[in-house]
C-alpha cells in the first residue's frame, strides 16, 4: 500500500493507521480508516471518478474542499462529494456515470424533532481566524460554538508544512502551519465555554436569524446565535483554458490537501499555473513530497507572491517563467502535458513562443475568493455579524491569525464582556500583516563583514517578517525603524554563530558565513529541509545565488541536524571568499525534469474552454449571449444552465464575470446571480432528521 502514498516526508510524520477495505466499481481496494474517498482513490491510482451526463467527459477532483461538485461519486447508493465523505469498511463506491438515480427507499422512515441550540457566538470556520477569535472569547468565558466542515481544526494551517512569516509575538512566525494548528487546538481545549462541532457544515443564515448546520451529512441542527463570526476562509479560483476540466487539472489547495493532510502522492510531475504565494508554496510542498516540479508560469512580469518563496524554489531547481500563461492542458482522459506561451503587455499570446512540457498534473493557483456569503446573508437577516481572515480579505494565514484575534475582542465588546479599547496599533499591525510584498532590491553583500562570522540576508524584498530579529541572542540583527516590514541588516559584529536566525527564517534566506578557520576559504552554513533529497558529507552540490543562478560546485563538509533545529538541517560548504556571501542554496531537482518536449502540441482555442464545469457550458456559448446583449447572469443561467449546477455557481460565477470584463463590459452593468438557500448541497432527508 505504498504506490500512491507518501512513505517518507521531511516534515510530516507517517502515522500508523488502520486499514479498511472498500469496493470501487466492484474492485476491492484498501484505504486508511478515516480518510476521505477521493484521497483513497488517488492513493490507489484512480483519478477519474466518473463521466459527465452531458458530453461523457471524464471527471476528477478540482477543489478537494467541498466547494465544487466535480468529485461526486456514488457511495452506498447515495451521490456524495468524495472529498468530504469518509471511506467505511466494505463501503460500495461507484463512479458517477451520467446523472445519479434517486435511491429507492421501501422501509418505513421515522422523523425526529430538530435540535435547536442557543449560543452567544457562532463561529463558522475553525481555521486560523476562527480559532484566534475563539481564544479571545474563551478567555472571557463567552459561550462560543465553532462549526467546521472538516474532521479537524486548523483550516488551511493543517496543509502548511512551511514556516510562517510575520512576527513571533503576533502570529507564530518561524513556526510551521501544521504546528500552529496544534498549538491553537490545544489552547482552545483549555476553555470550557468553547464547543466545537467538526464535520459540520453551516448551510445558510435564515431570515429568522437562525443558522442551519448539517453534521456528518446526516443530522440537521438549528443554531440560534447572538453574534455570527464568518471565518469560513476562501475558495480557489478557476481559470478558462482548453482542457481545464481534465482529470489532473486541479487547485493548488487540493494538491496540498492530498499531499500534506492525507499523505497521498497524487502526481509524478506537476506544472503550476500562478506565481502567487499559494502556487509557490505548493511547488515547495511538491518537492517535499518527492514530486518533480516541471515549472511555474505567472502571467504578470513579476511573481505576485513573496520573492523569498520564489527564490527558495528557484534555488532548488524549479524554473519560473513570468509573463507566461497556460494555453492548454492536453490529454485524452487525463493530463499528459501542458502547453504554455509568452504573453505581451496586453496579456496576448506571443506567436511562436509555445512550449509543451510532459506532466501528469496541472495545478491552478490563480488566486482565492473569500467565502463571504454567510456574512452577506447574516447582514440581510439582521444578525450581528463579523468577518475575519480570508473570508474578509485574502492574505497570509499569519494575517488571519491576527485579524481573528481582533474580531474576537470586537465581539467580546459587542457582548459587553470586554470594556477595554482595542489598541489602535493592533489595527495598524493588522494592515501591515496583510500588506502585499513591497519593493525589491538586490541584497547588498558588501554590507556584511568579511573577516569574522556573520549572518548574510538573501531577502531581496520588503515583507512583513522579523523572526530573525527576535531570536538573535546578541542583538546582531535589526530592521530599520524597528519595523516589521523591511529588510534585515547587521547591527554589530557580535555574532556567535548560534544559527538561530538561519533555522527560524521562513524563506530559508539567511546563511552564516564563517571566516574564522580561513579568511580565503570561509565556511557557509545553509538551511535545508528537503532531506528526502538526501545530502551528506562528501557530496558535491551545485551552489546558487539567491535567485537560483548557478555559482559553482562545492563539497559538503558537514550536515548538522538536531532536535532544536525545527526540522531544518544545516548544510556546510567551504567556498572561495569571492562568492561566500553570495551563496544562498544549492540545486536538488535534475534539470532534465524541467525540459520542454520537442514540439508544442496545442492551439489556443478559448471558445472551447469550459466555464461551468458542473453543467459543461463553454466560454463560447456564454460569450455568444453576452454579445447578443445579455447583462444578467440569471438570464444566462436560464438559457445555458451555466451556474445551475451542483456547486451553485461557486466555481463558475467569477469566471462568467471575467468573460464580461474581457468583452469590455463594466462589472457594474452585470446583474449577479441571485443567491438562494442553501449554500451547500445536502441530502433532502437530512432536513427531516430521518432516522
Ligand atoms: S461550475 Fe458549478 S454551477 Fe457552474
Amino acid at each position: 500500500m505504498s504506490d500512491g502514498r507518501i512513505t517518507r516526508h521531511p516534515i510530516l510524520g507517517i502515522p500508523k493507521r488502520k486499514k479498511v477495505g472498500f469496493y470501487w466499481n466492484k474492485r476491492r481496494l484498501q484505504a486508511y480508516d478515516g480518510e476521505v474517498i477521493s484521497s483513497a482513490l488517488f492513493a490507489n491510482g484512480i483519478h477519474i471518478f466518473g463521466h459527465h451526463a452531458k458530453d461523457g467527459s471524464a471527471q476528477g477532483i478540482f477543489c478537494a474542499n467541498g466547494q465544487c461538485a466535480q468529485c461526486m461519486v456514488i457511495a452506498n447508493g447515495i451521490p456524495v462529494k468524495s472529498c468530504m465523505t469518509k471511506v467505511e469498511e466494505n463501503m460500495v463506491v461507484e463512479s458517477l456515470e451520467s446523472l445519479p438515480a434517486l435511491p429507492v427507499t421501501i422501509e418505513e422512515r421515522h422523523f425526529s424533532p430538530l435540535e435547536e441550540r442557543e449560543t452567544d457566538v457562532l463561529i463558522i470556520g475553525g481555521g486560523p481566524a476562527g480559532l484566534s477569535a475563539a481564544l479571545a472569547l474563551g478567555e472571557r468565558g463567552i459561550d462560543t460554538l465553532i462549526v467546521d466542515d472538516k474532521d479537524r481544526l486548523g483550516g488551511k494551517l493543517v496543509l502548511q508544512t512551511h514556516k510562517f512569516f510575520g512576527s513571533i509575538e503576533d502570529c507564530y512566525a518561524g513556526t510551521r502551519g501544521t504546528d500552529i494548528a496544534k498549538i491553537l487546538k490545544e489552547n482552545i481545549q483549555a476553555y470550557p465555554s468553547i464547543t466545537v462541532w467538526l464535520n459540520s457544515t453551516a448551510m445558510y443564515v435564515f431570515s429568522d436569524k437562525k443558522v442551519g448546520v448539517v453534521t456528518n451529512n446526516t443530522r440537521y441542527r438549528i443554531v440560534n446565535p447572538k453574534v455570527v463570526l464568518n471565518a469560513a476562509g476562501a475558495r480557489e479560483k478557476s481559470l478558462i483554458f482548453p482542457g481545464n476540466t481534465l482529470p489532473g487539472v486541479y487547485g493548488a489547495g487540493a494538491f496540498q490537501t492530498l499531499v500534506n493532510r492525507d499523505l497521498v502522492k497524487p502526481a509524478g510531475r506537476i506544472f503550476v499555473v500562478g506565481g502567487g504565494n499559494v502556487g509557490l508554496i505548493a511547488a515547495y510542498h511538491a518537492l517535499q513530497a518527492g514530486i518533480d516540479v516541471v515549472g511555474i508560469v505567472e502571467a504578470l512580469p513579476r511573481c505576485s507572491g513573496y520573492q523569498v518563496h520564489a527564490d527558495k524554489i528557484k534555488r532548488l531547481g524549479v524554473p519560473i517563467s513570468t509573463s507566461h500563461t497556460i494555453m492548454s492542458a492536453n490529454g485524452e482522459e487525463h493530463v499528459e502535458s501542458i502547453t504554455v506561451c509568452e504573453i505581451d503587455g496586453d496579456f496576448k499570446a506571443v506567436q511562436g513562443t509555445e512550449k509543451t512540457y510532459a506532466c501528469d498534473t496541472v495545478l491552478i493557483a490563480v488566486g482565492l475568493s473569500p467565502v463571504n456569503e454567510f456574512f452577506e446573508e447574516a447582514k440581510q437577516a439582521g444578525v450581528t455579524v463579523f468577518v475575519a481572515g480570508d473570508a474578509r480579505e485574502i492574505a497570509e494565514a499569519s494575517s488571519a491569525i491576527f485579524s481573528g484575534k481582533i474580531a474576537g475582542l470586537e465581539i467580546a465588546r459587542e457582548l459587553g464582556a470586554e470594556e477595554g479599547e482595542i489598541p489602535a496599533d493592533w489595527y495598524k499591525k493588522a494592515e501591515i500583516l496583510k500588506s502585499p510584498p513591497g519593493p525589491t532590491e538586490k541584497p547588498d553583500y558588501d554590507s556584511f563583514p568579511d573577516r569574522t562570522i556573520t549572518p548574510v540576508f538573501h531577502c531581496a524584498q520588503e515583507i512583513p517578517c522579523n523572526p530573525c530579529v527576535s531570536v538573535c541572542p546578541k542583538g546582531v540583527i535589526s530592521i530599520p525603524g524597528d519595523s516589521l516590514v523591511g529588510r534585515p541588516r547587521i547591527e554589530n559584529d557580535q555574532c556567535i554563530g548560534c544559527n538561530k536566525c538561519v533555522l527560524v527564517c521562513p524563506g530559508l534566506a539567511i546563511t552564516l558565513v564563517d571566516y574564522r578557520q580561513g579568511l580565503n576559504n570561509p565556511v557557509v552554513s545553509l538551511a535545508y529541509e528537503l532531506y528526502n533529497y538526501e545530502v551528506k558529507e562528501g557530496d558535491m552540490v551545485l551552489l546558487t545565488d539567491y535567485e537560483g543562478n548557478p555559482l559553482q560546485e562545492a563539497e559538503v563538509i558537514e550536515v548538522l541536524f538536531n532536535k532544536a533545529s525545527r526540522k531544518t538541517q544545516i548544510v556546510k560548504v567551504r567556498v572561495p571568499k569571492g562568492i561566500a556571501r553570495k551563496v544562498a542554496g544549492f540545486r536538488v531537482q535534475r534539470e532534465e525534469a524541467t525540459l520542454p518536449m520537442a514540439k508544442p502540441t496545442a492551439e489556443r482555442i478559448t471558445d472551447d474552454a469550459m466555464v461551468c464545469r458542473c453543467e459543461r457550458v463553454t466560454a463560447g456559448e456564454i460569450r455568444r449571449w453576452i454579445r447578443r446583449g445579455i447583462r444578467d447572469l440569471n438570464q444566462i443561467k436560464a438559457i445555458t444552465r451555466a451556474g445551475m449546477g451542483a456547486c451553485g455557481s461557486k466555481t463558475c460565477g467569477d469566471l462568467m464575470v471575467q468573460l464580461f470584463k474581457d468583452e469590455g463590459i463594466p462589472v457594474e452593468e452585470v446583474t449577479p446571480h441571485t443567491i438562494r438557500p442553501l449554500f451547500i448541497e445536502a441530502p433532502l432527508g437530512v432536513f427531516c432528521n430521518i432516522s
